[in-house]
């Protein structure tokens, strides 16, 4: 089965095609960062209409990258949950457009869930990944830490309870003066940087978080505010020593939520996604898990992309069968806390 995949829950738009739900035969990924970063942010109505502007075009790329014809797609998958509404609704206008004028199902899957699967794709592991894995999963939009039981069952454990980690490296970065978006800058800057110059506190969670959640707001005003407080005697009060002393203390604590969820379910598959997932730092921290396997996809299928909607699209497909016509959008999933 070739399952053509709609992504545009956020700032990417992405369509994919995907064979039996792991061999990516395509995919085209045209990102908006260029038309936000005047904003530094994504501007929910900007994204909607460059969606509208992109999806068609990017659509026709894919498939001609795959050799296939509208005739060989099976199924059309779409991100319909979580995201940007306006986003969202173009990716679903488009995916129900597209399946009925060539009578074949559509199916609408949940972005984090397939962030989750996107280790499963061909591009990612040369063979598929056995349940259950810890899945990380950390964006501009998401922090969660999850169990992933199976393709369509995700069991959170924590997540953010106030920014998103990419989120704090974008302010922070905006503070220091990097251009947009923050992450990657922090991280070039940071390389040159003593990440112990400054001791920047762990965040201090009130008693209804959940053990494994994690906060950045408490870190981004120490940075920004009251870094004199932290800086260690002698230490140089440099751009590239906060870089370094954040990005230390943002992924630190990731990594050890990580480390402690698989101590407590003994489970010892970590699988990483999300653009934080491109940081160096954190990859090599997780790559250095001790007893742990780590599989972190190439940066394509870290940030959003529609060859793991097709890929998810494919399995809910052959056990749910295919979404309601009258299917929407939903901005949040309570059960996955977004910032
Ligand atoms: O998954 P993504 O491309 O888009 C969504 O947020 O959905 O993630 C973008 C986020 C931005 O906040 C960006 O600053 C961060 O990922 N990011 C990084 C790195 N590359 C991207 N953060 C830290 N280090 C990086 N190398
Ligand atoms: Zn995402």
């Amino acid at each position: 089965m070739r399952v053509l995949g709609v992504e545009t829950s956020c700032d990417e738009c992405s369509v994919a095609v995907v064979e039996e739900g792991r061999r990516i035969m395509s995919m085209e990924t045209l990102t908006q960062t260029a038309i936000h970063a005047r904003f530094s942010g994504v501007v929910p109505e900007v994204a909607s209409r460059a969606h509208a502007e992109m999806i068609l075009p990017v659509a026709s790329a894919a498939l001609e990258r795959s050799g296939c014809s509208l005739d060989d797609i099976d199924l059309v998958a779409v991100t319909n949950r979580p995201g940007l509404s306006g986003s969202l609704t173009v990716g679903l206008a488009f995916a129900k457009a597209l399946a009925l004028s060539r009578s074949i199902p559509f199916v609408a899957v949940d972005h984090i869930v397939a962030h989750a699967y996107a280790i499963q794709l061909d591009g990612a592991s040369p063979v598929p990944v056995g349940y259950p894995y810890i899945t990380l999963l950390v964006s501009g939009g998401h922090t969660v830490i999850a169990v992933s039981r199976d393709v369509e069952t995700l069991e959170v454990l924590g997540g953010t309870i106030d920014d998103a980690c990419g989120e704090a490296f974008d302010k922070v970065a905006s503070f220091l003066d990097l251009e947009y978006p923050g992450g990657p800058a922090i991280e070039r800057l940071a390389t040159g940087g003593d990440a112990e110059a400054f001791a920047f506190p762990t965040a201090r969670l009130g008693r209804r978080a959940r053990p494994y959640d994690v906060s950045f707001s408490g870190l981004k005003t120490a940075v920004i505010h009251q870094r004199e407080r932290f800086r260690r005697p002698g230490a140089a009060d440099s751009a590239a020593n906060v870089a370094a002393s954040f990005q230390k203390s943002a992924i630190d604590v990731l990594v050890d939520r990580v480390d402690a969820a698989v101590r407590s379910t003994g489970i010892t598959t970590v699988a990483a996604g999300g653009g934080v997932a491109a940081n160096g730092y954190l990859r090599e921290r997780l790559m250095s898990l001790p007893a742990v396997a780590s599989i972190l996809p190439p940066g394509e299928l870290c940030v959003d992309n529609g060859a793991m909607v097709a890929g998810l699209g494919y399995h809910m497909y052959t056990r749910n069968g295919p979404s309601s016509a009258d299917a929407g959008v939903r901005a949040r999933v309570p059960l996955f806390r977004s910032s």
